[in-house]
């Protein structure tokens, strides 16, 4: 016998490697197929170009033998689609007319391997051989990669980098003590998710987290909302209710934004520090509440002291354990975890099974800044598992933004720094975070950390001088 199998862990990869065998002859076919099974390959034999595609697509085939000269397409065509199906398909191309510059031209294509006709079969058993310890090698390191993600998430948190790890411990260290948090850190970066792991490591972790965002409401319905109102209080207030203090009693309150509350509604919130105390509007009864306040704020609230608009009694109260978040352009090593969490999120949302990016999507999310850190990465990543057609994300499949990314983001003026009016540096970069944002005015002008109004003001002011850039790029 020809074939020889002496080794066992041989012989279990070689089983474990399906291979399809292409060309137009068909006694080719059967002799090359024949040859490789007796060597203990699985191999399927087809003359048909559209049906090795379908191997292909469907995962049938880890390799593909194709004849160069195949008819209607080429081997090079086949080849090219084969791997847009599958960018991890091992090709191999052979032909009865060998030449040394066609070879490389197929290997510079993506072809694993070039052979001459006679095939010189202990030669395609040895690539073989090849392949298949190189594919059990990667699944050992998926399987090990697969492992260390399941130990690189705690309570729905993925994070490996060590700002992340070094957050993650004060987590775990202040969870049993606190009694006030103030959570920090730029938007999206996962506050809110950091107040909700915090609550599930505390010994009230079955009790109620409310949570309340304190930039939503009027001062008047921030109250209500905070505290409760008695029925006939307020126009509207048709039915007596308790607020979420009372209704998170014995549990938790996570007050998102407080830096956007006034001074009024700042005073009130100190005397619940202080005194664990709450009236309902409307009402003189003080009521006693035993719940731990978690903060969030987006905004530098040591600043906001400074400038006048926190009460710094407040501020100190609260931050006497502060957590920071750190902004995902912090903590690059994290991206392609996230982006393993979000890919297998989408994957089972919308039914399609990706197996992931391709490597210059993956540089291109790599080098981007991430202003709306890990909310923005999860929206690029949902869009982009909508609109891919194939099994891999590619870099067309990612915002436009992301495909000339890289430094880019510093300069406002399409790459070449001009000395633009700060009027105009203001507007391009507000159309900017609003391009990020979709459109959606709230979440920019939190990015922006301006006020709505404010927002629209500078819109409208912007959307009246149209012409500015042209004249200020000419001049
Ligand atoms: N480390 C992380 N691992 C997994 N998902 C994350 C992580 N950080 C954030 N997310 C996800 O990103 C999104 C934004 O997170 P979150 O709402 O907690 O941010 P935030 O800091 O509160 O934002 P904002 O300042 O706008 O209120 C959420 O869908 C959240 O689940
Ligand atoms: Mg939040």
């Amino acid at each position: 016998m020809a074939t020889l199998v002496e080794h066992p862990a041989l012989q279990a990869a070689r089983k474990n490697l399906a291979v399809c065998v292409l060309d137009d002859d068909a006694s080719q076919v059967e002799l090359i197929t024949a040859r490789l099974e007796r060597a203990g390959f699985p191999a399927i034999g087809t003359t048909s170009p559209d049906e090795a595609l379908q191997n292909v697509r469907f995962g049938s085939c880890r390799v593909v033998v194709v004849d160069l000269k195949i008819p209607g397409e080429g081997g090079l065509e086949f080849l090219e689609k084969a791997l847009q199906h599958d960018p991890g398909v091992y090709v191999i191309l052979v032909t009865g007319f060998y030449e040394v510059d066609s070879a490389i031209e197929a290997i510079k294509h993506g072809a694993h391997d070039y052979l001459s006709k006679p095939i010189d079969f202990r030669r395609l058993e040895r690539t073989l051989d090849d392949i298949a310890d190189l594919a059990s090698r990667r699944s050992e390191i998926r399987e090990l990669e697969h492992k260390l993600f399941e130990n690189h998430q705690f309570q729905g948190i993925v994070g490996k980098s060590p700002a992340m790890l070094d957050m993650l411990d004060l987590v775990k260290k202040v969870s049993r003590h606190y009694s006030n948090v103030l959570i920090t850190g730029p938007t999206g970066c996962g506050k809110e998710l950091v107040a909700r792991a915090l609550h599930q490591l505390t010994p009230v972790a079955k009790e109620r987290f409310a949570v309340c965002n304190c930039s939503a409401l009027v001062d008047t319905l921030l109250e209500s909302q905070l505290f409760g109102h008695m029925r006939g209080s307020f126009t509207g207030a048709t039915d007596t209710r308790p607020g979420i203090f009372e209704f998170a009693n014995g549990g938790a309150v996570f007050l998102d934004e407080i830096g956007e509350t006034s001074p009024g509604m700042q005073a009130k919130l100190l005397r619940v520090i202080e005194n664990r105390e709450i009236q309902r509007v409307g009402s003189p009864e003080v009521r006693s509440v035993n719940v731990r306040l978690i903060a969030a704020t987006n905004r530098d609230l040591r600043a906001e002291v400074l400038a006048g608009r926190f009460r710094e009694d407040l501020f100190y109260r609260l931050s006497s354990i502060e957590i920071r978040v750190p902004g995902l352009a912090e903590r690059r090593d994290d991206i392609p975890l996230l982006v393993q969490h979000f890919l297998k999120k989408y994957n089972e949302a919308y039914g399609k099974p990706f197996q992931g990016l391709t490597r210059r999507a993956q540089i291109a999310l790599l080098q981007h800044d991430w202003p709306g850190n890990v909310r923005e990465l999860a929206n690029v990543i949902s869009s982009a598992a909508i609109t891919a057609n194939t099994d891999f994300i590619d870099v067309c499949d990612l915002p436009e933004s992301l495909q000339r990314s890289g430094r880019r983001a510093i300069s406002y003026n399409g790459g070449a720094w001009r000395p633009l009016p700060l009027d105009e540096v203001r507007r391009i970069h507000i159309q900017r975070v609003l391009e990020m944002c979709e459109g959606n005015r709230v979440r920019a002008s939190q990015m922006l950390g301006i006020g709505r109004t404010s927002l629209y003001r500078f819109l409208k002011r912007g959307s009246k001088k149209p012409a500015t850039a042209a004249r200020s790029g000419a001049g």
